[in-house]
């Protein structure tokens, strides 16, 4: 038939995980994230202020980069990363660039989770996957449109992924996801016994 797709939402999902030095990497970020959890007091003040089951730096710290070398060695392979899918994506930026504006640990306890938000502010969001135990939580993507659609059909059990109303990406360590900020999500309980660690971030245009 002759349909076309338009207005397309694009999801990058990648692994980092196939570098030589990654596993390297990766058990730097761990302990560099747990190091973090453990020194930052205002942060874990800010987490039991507001209910975060776990620790996050987001409302604590922005200068995650200058705090570890394995921090800064993601931030480089996000960089690249970013301006890639901004490319694919067809952004007309003109003669702007791209600056990561937050950076930020997530530790998410056991049945943890992080309900539905959208990054204002931001153009490209995304999160990196240090840690992800057996039954982890999902990034839970929602159709942008559901807002217009009431009284749309269900889509049927054969759908395909483009044509589903929610999207669940189970992640594994090494796994990057970006999408634009504007794009709501969320993360399923973490049903895993074991902490569930990423690395999140927002791209602005400056
Ligand atoms: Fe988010």
């Amino acid at each position: 038939m002759p349909l076309q797709s338009l207005f397309i939402t694009q999801l990058l999902r990648d692994s980092f995980a196939n570098a030589p030095d990654w596993a390297e990497l990766n058990a730097d970020l761990e302990a560099a994230c747990m190091q973090v959890a453990e020194d930052d007091e205002a942060g874990q003040q800010w987490c039991e202020d507001n209910g975060y089951d776990g620790y996050t730096s987001y409302a604590s710290l922005n200068d995650l980069e200058n705090r570890a070398n394995a921090f800064a060695d993601l931030k480089a392979k996000l960089d690249l990363k970013a301006a890639e899918f901004a490319q694919a994506s067809h952004m007309d930026i003109g003669n702007a660039k791209w600056e990561m504006d937050s950076f930020w640990i997530n530790i998410l306890n056991p049945l943890a989770a992080h309900s539905g938000h959208i990054h204002p502010h931001s153009v490209i969001s995304g999160t990196y996957y240090v840690k992800t135990p057996e039954g982890a939580g999902a990034l839970k993507l929602e159709d942008p449109r559901l807002p217009m659609m009431m009284n749309a059909p269900s889509p049927n059990k054969n759908a395909p992924l483009s044509a589903k109303r929610f999207v669940y990406e189970k992640p594994e360590p090494g796994t990057v996801m970006m999408w634009e900020s504007w794009l709501r999500h969320e993360v399923t309980p973490n049903m895993g016994e074991d902490l569930r660690i990423s690395i999140s971030f927002n791209y602005s245009l400056v």
